[in-house]
C-alpha cells in the first residue's frame, strides 16, 4: 500500500462548496494524508513569535483557524512568511517586541486562537480587542478572562463574558495560582502564556490532564515547566516566570483529531483498508483510538517514532463490526473533540454506547451534545442525552436529511461520514466551516473511495 491517493493541497471545487452530499460507497482504500495538528500549529505560530530568533515550522495546518492566529500574530508585530517548500518562518520578536494592534484581532471560529492570544496580551504592556464569528461570540470567555484579571490584566467584555473582549495587559503580571474546575488546555495555556512574563512561578491545577502541547513547546523554547499528576488524576503545572524563549524549529505531526474521521469512515464501510501515516500520538490525544479498539475496531499502530520531538505512528484501519461500550468520564479530556464522530460510529455498533463526563461538549463550536443527538435522531438513529452524557444505540440509519453545520467543522465532517452508511444520502449545509481544521477533507475522502459531491452534482 505505497500509493498516496487523493493527496491535494490546491483549493478545489469541493473545498469551496458550502453544501455537500455524502453517499454510500464501496469502501475506502489507500493512504490518507491527514493535515497538520491544529493545536500544535496555533502554538508554534504564537510561541515562535514570542521567542527571540527565527522559528521554521514544517507541517503547519493551513486551515482558517490557524491562519487567523497567524494574522493576529502579524497584527501584534511578528513577521510570518510561507516559503516555497511549504514551510513557515516566524521571525520572533521576543515578548518585549510585541505591540498593540491598530485593529481588533478577529479570530474567526477559533476558540484556541482567541483564548491563547488573550493570555499572551494579558501578560504584556499592550492592549488588544478580540472578536470572532457568530459561534465564537457565543462561547464563554470568563473561564479565561477571570484568571487573567487575577494576574493583573484589565479586561472588559460583552455581557456574560462574551466577545468582543478588550484586554489591557499587565505591565508587571502577577504569577498565577489557578485551580480550574474543568480540564481545559485552552484555560491552562492562556494562564501559562501570561505567566511567561510574571515574576515567580505560575501554577495551574486541573481535575484531569488536558492536552499538554503548550507545556512541551514552552520547554522546547527553553522555559522551565514541570508537570505532576496526583493519584486522583489531578494535574498540576508550574512555569518559572520571566522566561526568555529562544527560537527552535518545529515539525508539526498530523492531527489525530482530523484522523478520527477517515478512521471511523473506514471502520464503518465494508471493504475498507486505509493507512494514515505520521499521526500525532501524544497519549493525551489518543482516547478515541483506545475507545474504538475496545469497541472491536481493527486498528493497528506501527512505526512508533519521535519526529521533531513529537511521538507519531502510522495507523492502519480496516472495516470492523463494532459493539457498544461504556466510555469512562476520565477519558473525556483525551478525546474531547472526538465525541461527535464517536457518536456516529456508535450508530453502527451492536448495542449501546454510553459517553459520560462530556459536559464540556456543550461549550464547543456548537452545543455538540444537542447538535449531534438531534442530527442522529433526524437521520433515524436512537440517541438519548442529558447535561453530562450521551447514549447511542446502534440501528440502521435512514438518512435522506439535511444537517446544518452551525459553524462547527466537526459536526459537518461527522454527518458526511454518517452519509457513507445511511440508506439515503445525507446532505450537510455550511461545509465551508470544514476549512477551519481540514481544508481538503472531501477531496481526500473521495481520493480514497468516498462519494461526497457538491449539492447538484452527481456523486
Ligand atoms: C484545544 C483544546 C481543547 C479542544 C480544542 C483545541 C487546544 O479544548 O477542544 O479543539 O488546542 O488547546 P479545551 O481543552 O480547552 O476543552
Amino acid at each position: 500500500m505505497s500509493e498516496v491517493r487523493g493527496q491535494m493541497t490546491e483549493t478545489n471545487a469541493l473545498s469551496t462548496s458550502d453544501i455537500l452530499v455524502s453517499h454510500q460507497h464501496d469502501g475506502l482504500s489507500g493512504q490518507f494524508a491527514v493535515p497538520g495538528d491544529k493545536s500544535i500549529s496555533h502554538r508554534s505560530l504564537i510561541l515562535g513569535g514570542l521567542a527571540i530568533g527565527t522559528t521554521r515550522i514544517t507541517g503547519l495546518l493551513e486551515g482558517d483557524d490557524v491562519k487567523a492566529t497567524g494574522n493576529a500574530m502579524r497584527a501584534l508585530g511578528v513577521t510570518i512568511t510561507r516559503e516555497e517548500d511549504g514551510s513557515w518562518v516566524v521571525d520572533g520578536v521576543g515578548t518585549a517586541g510585541l505591540q498593540s494592534p491598530t485593529q481588533p484581532l478577529d479570530l474567526g471560529n477559533s476558540g484556541t486562537g482567541v483564548r491563547l492570544l488573550m493570555g499572551v496580551v494579558a501578560g504584556l504592556p499592550i492592549t488588544a480587542t478580540f472578536c470572532g464569528d457568530e459561534s465564537l461570540s457565543m462561547r464563554p470567555m470568563a473561564r479565561v478572562t477571570d484568571p487573567l484579571a487575577d494576574m493583573g490584566a484589565h479586561i472588559t467584555s460583552r455581557e456574560g463574558g462574551r466577545l468582543p473582549v478588550t484586554i489591557k495587559g499587565a505591565r508587571t503580571p502577577l504569577a498565577a495560582a489557578h485551580t480550574s474546575k474543568v480540564a481545559s488546555a485552552q484555560i491552562k495555556s492562556a494562564i501559562l502564556l501570561a505567566g511567561i512574563n510574571a515574576r515567580g512561578t505560575s501554577t495551574v491545577t486541573e481535575p484531569h490532564t488536558s492536552r499538554d502541547h503548550t507545556e512541551s513547546m514552552l520547554r522546547h523554547f527553553g522555559a522551565s515547566v514541570t508537570q505532576t499528576t496526583a493519584a486522583d488524576g489531578t494535574h498540576h503545572v508550574a512555569l518559572q516566570g520571566e522566561a526568555i524563549l529562544q527560537a527552535a524549529d518545529i515539525a508539526v505531526p498530523r492531527d489525530p483529531s482530523s484522523a478520527a474521521f477517515p478512521m471511523v469512515a473506514a471502520l464503518l464501510t465494508p471493504g475498507s483498508d486505509i493507512t494514515l501515516a505520521g499521526i500525532g500520538m501524544n497519549p493525551l490525544r489518543t482516547g478515541l483510538i483506545t475507545t474504538l479498539q475496545e469497541m472491536g475496531g481493527d486498528i493497528t499502530l506501527s512505526h512508533a517514532r519521535v519526529e521533531g520531538g513529537e511521538a507519531v505512528a502510522d495507523i492502519r484501519v480496516k472495516h470492523s463490526r463494532l459493539h457498544g461500550i461504556d466510555v469512562p468520564a476520565d477519558r473525556a479530556a483525551s478525546m474531547i473533540d472526538e465525541y461527535p464522530i464517536l457518536a456516529i460510529a456508535a450508530t453502527q455498533a451492536d448495542g449501546t454506547t454510553r459517553m459520560q463526563g462530556v459536559a464540556e461538549l456543550r461549550v464547543k463550536e456548537t452545543d455538540r451534545i444537542a447538535v449531534v443527538a438531534d442530527g442522529i435522531a433526524a437521520a433515524g438513529g436512537t440517541v438519548h442525552y442529558d447535561d453530562d452524557s450521551m447514549t447511542v444505540t446502534g440501528s440502521p440509519i435512514a438518512g435522506g436529511v439535511t444537517i446544518a453545520s452551525q459553524h462547527d467543522h466537526r459536526i459537518a465532517m461527522s454527518f458526511l461520514t454518517l452519509g457513507m452508511v445511511s440508506d439515503a444520502p445525507i446532505t450537510v449545509s455550511g461545509c465551508q466551516t470544514i476549512n477551519t481544521s481540514f481544508p481538503d477533507f472531501a477531496t481526500l475522502m473521495n481520493g480514497c473511495g468516498a462519494q461526497i459531491a457538491s449539492a447538484g452534482d452527481q456523486a
